[in-house]
């Protein structure tokens, strides 16, 4: 399985690749405006800098959701380094631009992604990963791990090679959840993805060693 981190902070994405097991990064509006960027240079030379840190997919969301515009932009974005997967909101022209730039050998990442018909139409359309979201949907009481599993039938189905990219993870459970299904990808803040390290069974294992080990010296 995949570890994307899903953040514009470039503090968080330095320390995750530190740790030396993440695979990529998902942002998208709400995320970049966090950080405070603004204007369309600020925001090109924000995802060229996280090309920088990390040497794998970096999801960079189109701002248009019109077909011709979702298409400006994402070509625009791909320009800029060849890791980009332009992302595009789950709406009828951004299923036509999907389209459009697996045609032309351009990634992609299907966002904002609520059903399993959703995450066919995107496969279909030949997305290089679909985004269900997990937490969004727990927040309805609508169980966002049975989603994962219809998607995961469905692309087995048919061997789609689209791959189910995990998103609005909130805990470590959805991770190990996530695991277990079979989700290609998960993309987590750094703080569900460093609660994986926890456990005070460790940290008591772990004083317990280090007390024995100054008998040892
Ligand atoms: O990348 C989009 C997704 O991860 C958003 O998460 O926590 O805002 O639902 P959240």
């Amino acid at each position: 399985m995949k570890f994307f981190i899903d953040t514009a902070n470039l503090d968080q994405i330095k320390e995750a690749q530190e740790l030396g097991i993440l695979d990529g990064v998902t942002t998208n509006p709400s995320l970049m405006a966090k950080e405070g960027i603004k204007g369309t240079e600020a925001i090109l030379q924000h995802y060229k800098n996280i090309c920088e840190i990390v040497d794998g997919d970096i999801s960079a969301e189109v701002l248009s959701v019109d077909f011709e515009g979702m298409v400006r932009e994402g070509e625009e974005l791909a320009a800029l380094h060849e890791n980009i997967v332009v992302k595009i909101p789950m709406v009828k022209d951004g299923i036509k631009a999907l389209k459009y730039f697996s045609d032309k050998g351009i990634k992609t990442n299907c966002t904002l992604i609520f059903s399993p018909g959703q995450a066919l139409l995107a496969a279909k359309a030949g997305a290089t990963y679909v985004s269900p979201f997990l937490g969004r949907l727990d927040d309805i009481s609508v169980d966002s791990l049975k989603l994962i599993e219809d998607i995961r039938l469905i692309f087995d189905n048919y061997m789609f090679e689209t791959e189910i990219l995990a998103a609005s993870i909130r805990n470590p459970m959805h991770i190990i959840n996530c695991a277990k299904i079979g989700a290609d990808v998960i993309t987590s803040p750094l703080a569900s993805i460093l609660a994986l390290l926890a456990h005070p069974l460790t940290d008591n294992g772990l004083a317990t060693f280090v007390a024995d080990a100054k008998k040892l010296a």
